[in-house]
């Protein structure tokens, strides 16, 4: 199929990537034109595990470009998707809706035979409604709409774009759930994963609704490692044990800083704002507390930092290692590592961030923070080092804790993220600290 991805950022370039793999002939439109020439010369404009290589695959032998020009998409394929941001408005009041209804708005004069929009981004309920009506009034050719949010998760988006676990389309006519059966035949006939056909109402909410759920999961360990803290009883057992009962599950359930990146935080405001002007007052108060609890991991895990330093942290130097939301993506959108090192950079006497793929990111974002190029050259001489996002260099080389104990002027290390074994590390003669669990004191030394 000809198919045309609209906004190729962090869904929008992954989705193209793993279109072309599925068979399909792609169009990549991308407004930023630096994005716009990294992606055309075969690699991604950042780091998402898989992604390079499937430029580097597809886009030499023509089945996958990238263009500036919508008129161009709009001539060459007959299934659109639409892949722009949402960013949460300044005054928090939902989505700013300004990239989404500016792509559809555009595209739909230049749509002149029949086609089918296929809307990926996260929207609140009663978007689609809005944008059906735009389309209805500038497209000159039959255009079917469909909403079909997208679930994967940064750090694995080819791996989830090529094998999704559902695919959900809300949409309202044959036409439009016979290119739905078309675009994603590859992956349907393999049979692993659901296609769910609904109506645009409920494929909104069911986006909302699961990105609700995970936060709310991370939100409620946090909340019983706060209890923990108080009582003296250790979270990570609590959680390996309740977790074991399968309806509770053990995914989602590692306690530590709380959710960011790109999507999670502003999903989950935004849905807290829309259920609340739609008077959902139950719903309301469960996605408050939820973000609630969220924001107040940034002070427990400060707190935690100067509790393991033993009092303020004036004349410490600091190794936070990580920078970016989660391991496995150069993102550092909401990224509670980079916002946790704001408030050490501001308390300390030197802090210094390693992160293996998000500086040149967390570099554009804050270029008044210091960068280690190496994390030797980050751990040498620290006080204390604060693990913030859960890269398998930092958390899964046996080697890592008694090489940098070697490094660094005080073996102590504040994992936030809950992602070293302390055993490890303890008997490599660190102290190890994490949120909701007694410290870890050296076995050997
Ligand atoms: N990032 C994720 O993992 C993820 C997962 C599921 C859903 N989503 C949703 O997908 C949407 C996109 O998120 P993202 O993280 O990729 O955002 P992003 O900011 O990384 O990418 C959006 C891209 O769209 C481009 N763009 C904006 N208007 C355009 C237009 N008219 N024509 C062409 N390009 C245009 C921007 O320049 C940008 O590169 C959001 O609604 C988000 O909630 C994201």
């Amino acid at each position: 199929m000809r198919v045309s991805v609209i906004g190729c950022g962090h869904l929008g370039a992954p989705h193209a990537a793993a279109m072309a793999e599925l068979g399909h002939e792609v169009i990549g439109v991308e407004l930023n034109p630096e994005t716009c020439e990294i992606l055309q010369s075969g690699r991604g404009a950042f780091y998402e595990k898989g992604l390079d290589d499937l430029l580097a695959k597809h886009v030499p032998t023509g089945r996958l470009r990238f263009t500036t020009d919508l008129a161009e998409a709009a001539d060459f394929a007959d299934l659109h998707f639409i892949a722009v941001g949402t960013p949460i408005r300044s005054d928090g009041h939902g989505y700013d809706t300004g990239q989404i209804i500016g792509a559809v708005r555009d595209l739909a004069p230049l749509l002149k035979r029949p086609a089918t929009v296929v809307g990926k981004s996260t929207v609140t309920v009663g978007t689609v409604a809005h944008l059906q009506t735009i389309l209805a009034e500038h497209a000159q050719g039959g255009v079917d709409l469909v909403w079909n949010p997208e679930f994967l998760r940064e750090g694995h988006a080819i791996e989830d774009s090529l094998r999704p676990d559902r695919i959900v389309a809300g949409l309202t006519t044959s036409a439009a759930e016979k290119a739905v059966r078309e675009v994603y035949a590859p992956i349907l006939e393999r049979g692993d994963a659901e296609l769910i056909v609904t109506d645009p109402a409920t494929a909104e909410v069911l986006k909302s609704a699961a990105n609700a759920y995970l936060a709310t999961k991370i939100s409620y360990i946090n909340a019983m490692a706060e209890i923990c803290e108080i009582t003296g009883a250790d979270v990570a057992t609590v959680a390996h044990g309740i977790g074991i009962d399968h309806r509770i599950g053990h995914a989602g359930m590692r306690p530590g800083i709380g959710y960011g990146g790109g999507c999670l935080p502003k999903d989950v405001a935004a849905f807290t704002h829309r259920v609340g002007e739609l008077g959902a007052t139950g719903a309301s108060a469960l996605l408050t507390a939820v973000e609630e609890i969220n924001h107040s991991r940034l002070d427990a895990a400060r707190a935690l930092v100067e509790h393991a330093h033993g009092g303020p942290l004036g004349t410490a130097t600091i190794a936070v290692l990580g920078a970016s939301f989660k391991a496995g993506t150069s993102d550092v959108r909401s990224s509670p590592a980079l916002r946790l090192a704001g408030l050490l950079q501001d308390a300390a006497a030197r802090t210094v961030i390693h992160d293996p793929e998000a500086v040149p990111a967390a570099r554009r974002l804050h270029p008044e923070y210091t960068y280690a190029d190496t994390l030797g050259e980050a751990l040498a001489g620290s006080d204390l080092v604060v693990l913030a996002t859960e890269w398998p260099q930092y958390t899964k080389d046996p080697s890592l804790p008694v090489a940098s104990a070697g490094l660094v002027r005080r073996p102590v290390l504040v994992d936030i993220r809950t992602a070293v074994d302390p055993a490890g590390w303890a008997r490599a003669g660190w102290t190890v600290h994490q949120l909701g669990r007694s410290a870890h004191r050296p076995t050997t030394v």
